[in-house]
């Protein structure tokens, strides 16, 4: 009897409850944009592909239009899909849209710094850090010679491996690692640096991570799933060894901070943090820059990263385009002088080739998660604060009216009849508006730069046929994981 009056409380109970999730639903969300119907708990899940999120979007966007709603967890989430709806979120409501969604694996992070930032410390922490990156960045000392030094480096690398096959994940990822590590603490690693292999690691762990099916249903379920065991538990190891490696560097620079002679990015938020203890205004603590300069080194690194090498992957595939690449080096710069910036205006075939690489990977098809900064009326929908907005990058980079037969590598998306570099306004990778990557400077001259050496200097020699070559990614999330491969590189002849 007692069994059974228990059963029927718990019946009773668990229909109140659904009623209630239901009711709150239809009751909070009848000015919000259409969507599928979400169950209670488990939200839309059900509508999406764990191994395929971005793809579940455009499926939806097809059903529902641009401007779609969905639920998962108890996170309300709208999503943005295609050049119009995308570009007046980012630029047409860039406060109302400005806030940074939660990302569960980076608590560590929230709030503080840059990338997980969604409080009111964001927007000073940018500023300080653009401008200080910007003034990092130009003059005699600036990123271009930065890069060029560390072109050098990398192709000695390169010259060890001797013809043989060879991973190219950490070598190639010592380049972009070594340019930001330059900026944030003036430090150069050696390409076979423990702490450094150790560091890239990790960066290229949480990144493929975070792209799998368990993270991304983590990020929306973590109250139920943090007690499980699982890889989100290595990317959160991942991350508080990152922000404890940035914290002992912010300690050492402070340790030797001379105020008058910045020697780097840390020391410049170390003067910032000195200045802001003689005002009265709460300032930064070593805790917060310490997680400034972690959202630098990894943003900074492990990005153009895998640029370079789903790019290397994606030329070895076409041989004829890695061969007018070589004419057009050959032409412009000539086997010896170190490639610079401009020569880019003269290069317009490498610079299509950066351009169409960047959108055919398609790095981070789904952008990062944004959020409403207060209800915002949208095309007649009122979007509450709080709400989770993607205003999705795959939906420009391919777009089939803009860039004919998307799913094809093609530089001619990016160049005129006569062969001149055409400009897409469709080419968002690096987003737009107030939360714009902030390395998106630095990171197309690393692009050019080091594509453009590397090619000067060596011919790509698969290990399969070309042909046979799949860039198909290994899974897609966060981001779009390139394919593991070796390669091989032999030096050029001329
Ligand atoms: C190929 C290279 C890169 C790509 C494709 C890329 C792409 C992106 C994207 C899509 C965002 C999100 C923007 C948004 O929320 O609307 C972002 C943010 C960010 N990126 Fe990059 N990025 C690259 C390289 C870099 C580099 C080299 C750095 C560091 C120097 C960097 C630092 C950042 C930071 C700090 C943010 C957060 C901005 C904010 O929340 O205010 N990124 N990036």
């Amino acid at each position: 009897m007692a069994v059974l009056g228990i059963t029927v409380a718990l019946l009773v109970w668990v229909a109140t409850l659904l009623l209630i999730s239901i009711w709150k639903h239809i009751h909070s969300s009848w000015k919000l944009p259409p969507g599928p119907f979400p169950l209670p708990i488990i939200g839309n899940l059900l509508q999406l592909e764990p191994k395929n999120i971005p793809k579940s979007f455009t499926k939806l966007a097809e059903r529902y239009g641009p401007v779609f709603t969905v639920y998962l967890g108890n996170r309300r989430i709208v999503v943005t899909h295609g050049y119009k709806a995308v570009r007046e979120v980012l630029l047409q409501y860039k406060n109302e849209f400005s806030g940074r969604g939660d990302i569960a694996a980076f608590h560590a992070h929230k709030d503080r710094g840059i990338i997980f930032n969604n409080g009111p410390t964001w927007k000073d922490t940018r500023r300080f850090s653009l401008t200080t990156l910007r003034d990092y960045g130009m003059g005699k000392q600036g990123n271009e010679q930065r890069i060029q030094k560390e072109a050098h480096f990398l192709l000695e690398e390169l010259r060890k491996t001797q013809g043989q096959p060879f991973d190219p994940t950490f070598l190639i990822g010592g380049g972009p690692c070594n340019v930001i590590a330059d900026i944030l603490f003036c430090k150069h690693f050696d390409y076979s640096d423990k702490t450094c292999l150790r560091l890239m690691n990790m960066f290229n762990e949480n990144f493929y991570l975070l792209s799998t099916p368990w993270l991304q249903v983590y990020n929306y379920y973590s109250q139920y799933m943090k007690y499980l065991p699982g890889s989100h538990r290595r990317v959160m190891k991942n991350v508080s060894e990152i922000k404890q490696y940035a914290l002992e560097q912010v300690k050492e620079h402070h340790a030797s901070l001379d105020p008058n002679c910045p020697r780097n990015f840390t020391d410049c938020l170390l003067i910032e943090m000195e200045k802001e203890k003689q005002s009265s205004e709460p300032g930064y603590t070593l805790d917060d820059i310490a997680v400034t300069v972690a959202d630098l080194f990894f943003a900074g690194t492990e990005t153009t990263s895998t640029t370079l090498r789903y790019g290397l992957l994606i030329l070895m595939k076409y041989p004829e385009i890695e061969e007018k690449l070589h004419e057009e080096i050959d032409r412009v710069i000539g086997p010896s002088r170190i490639p610079a910036v401009k020569d880019r205006l003269e290069m317009p075939y490498m610079d299509a080739v950066v351009h169409e690489i960047q959108r055919f990977i398609n790095l981070v098809p789904s952008n990062l998660p944004h959020e409403t900064t207060r209800d915002t009326m949208f095309r007649g929908y009122v979007i509450p604060k709080g709400t989770i907005v993607i205003p999705t990058l795959d939906s420009l980079l391919y777009d089939d009216q803009e860039f004919p037969d998307p799913e094809t590598f093609k530089p001619e998306h990016f160049l005129n009849e006569n062969g001149k570099f055409k400009y897409s306004d469709y080419f968002k990778a690096f987003s737009a508006g107030k939360r714009v990557c902030v390395g998106e400077g630095l990171a197309r001259m690393e692009l050019f730069l080091f594509l453009s050496a590397i090619l000067q200097h060596f011919n790509l020699k698969s290990l399969v046929d070309p042909k046979d070559i799949d860039l198909t990614p290994t899974t897609v999330g966060f981001g779009s994981i390139p394919p593991y491969y070796k390669l091989c590189v032999i030096p050029r002849s001329r």
